[in-house]
């Protein structure tokens, strides 16, 4: 066997994917990812803690080169860069088990058709023994989907996390060594997949809590031999407590809108509060979804397109309502040249956003000394309404 021996009897058997560019055709990933697979032998069996992206397979099977028996092949979440190389290993061993959540099961079944027969199910807490090792198994419903679990190895004290902890990055190393290049792909991770179900995130960490973890092993990028880094982070991310910080994304064709973004942005940062600007012709829509974490205030940019906002602002303001992120207040700006309904369309795309709508500000042509007052009355609403938080 190949693979990289993190104790006596867990090794990383994963596969770096370093070209990789976009996950489910919609999350960018700039710095690539890798899919995580564990090998744990105990004296009598042996598991395989999650597979790897079909695309990749071939890695992993180089990865357990002289391994003769698997007995348990863990399957803690059903999505294909996890479980896709699952139908090939039951083929190469006939005797393993594949172990998952009832959800998961069925899920299996469904996109990998996966024989029942071959499938056991765990219920939440309970464990599996290798021998002198121990698998528990712990229900951590939508840390992408509601089918996941996370697997806990209480004699080495580490948890397998998949999805959870996870962060797309491609690297040759197996423990995390630059936290700062993690926590920002940890967090574009939390912010894609994880933000909308930040009630049910809380009552999972609260379960990882329960756990003395020496270790969190994800099944994307690097291991956490640190792992209270990770933790902090979380607990941060999933916390009520918003930052005094506006969101600013937006388009310009013809530059009125680029104006009043520029010159909102200046008063805001005069007013003391931190402005993240997104050029939605330009940006990349992880750095705009991690910048919806923390943020107090979303405020977008439009020019008007045909009545109504211009179709890249559509997908934004969409994006924003399904990541559901933890706003106090929204605004929208914008330019028109005869008549206009953009503020109205915009509204109702972000019904999900429990926020306080305060008041928009529309010009027509390009904006002139009213519309800076306009928008310096904004900056100071946005600005006394952060100082309260
Ligand atoms: Fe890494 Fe939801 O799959």
């Amino acid at each position: 066997m190949k693979g990289r021996k993190i104790n006596d009897n867990v090794c990383w058997v994963g596969a770096a994917d370093w070209n990789r560019r976009l996950f489910d055709s919609l999350v960018p990933l700039p710095d690539g990812t890798s899919y995580n697979a564990y090998l744990v032998r105990g004296t009598e069996k042996t598991a395989l803690i999650d597979t790897v992206d079909p695309a990749k397979s071939d890695l992993l099977l180089n990865q357990l080169d002289g391994i003769d028996r698997i007995d348990y092949i863990v399957a803690q979440h059903a999505e294909q860069d996890h479980s896709g190389s699952i139908p090939m290993l039951l083929g190469k061993y006939p005797d393993a088990k594949v172990v998952s959540t009832p959800k998961a099961q069925g899920m299996l079944l469904d996109l990998l058709g996966i024989p029942e027969k071959r499938v056991l199910t765990v219920e939440d807490g309970k464990t599996l023994s290798l021998g002198n090792k121990t698998l528990e198994f712990i229900y951590t419903p939508w840390v992408h989907w509601p089918e996941t679990m996370c697997t806990y190895l209480p004699e080495d004290k580490i948890l397998f996390s998949c999805d959870f902890f996870g962060s797309h990055l491609a690297t040759t190393d197996l423990y995390v060594t630059n936290q700062a290049a993690v926590y920002e792909a940890a967090k574009r991770y939390y912010a894609e997949i994880m933000m909308p179900f930040r009630s049910i995130i809380r009552k999972n960490m609260e379960k990882v809590d329960a756990h003395d973890i020496k270790m969190i092993a994800p099944s994307h990028g690097p291991v956490y031999d640190q792992p209270g880094f990770i933790l902090d982070a979380y607990r941060d991310w999933i916390s009520d407590s918003v930052k005094n910080e506006v969101v600013l994304p937006y388009i310009s064709m013809h530059g009125s809108t680029q104006k009043m973004t520029d010159y909102l942005a200046d008063s805001l940062s005069e007013r003391g509060v931190k402005v993240h600007i997104f050029d939605l012709t330009v940006t990349d829509i992880g750095k705009l979804a991690i910048a919806l974490v923390d943020a107090a205030t979303i405020v977008i940019g439009t020019p008007t397109v045909h009545i109504g906002p211009h179709p890249a602002v559509y997908y934004a303001a969409h994006l924003a309502n399904v990541l559901r992120p933890k706003l106090r207040y929204a605004s929208i700006i914008g330019s028109y040249g005869w008549s206009s309904k953009a503020i109205e369309q915009i509204a109702g795309l972000i019904p999900n956003l429990k926020v306080e709508i305060l008041d928009p500000v529309l010009c027509r042509g390009y904006p002139q000394g009213e519309t800076f007052a306009a928008l310096d009355k904004l900056a100071t609403m946005i600005a006394d309404r952060h100082t309260k938080l």
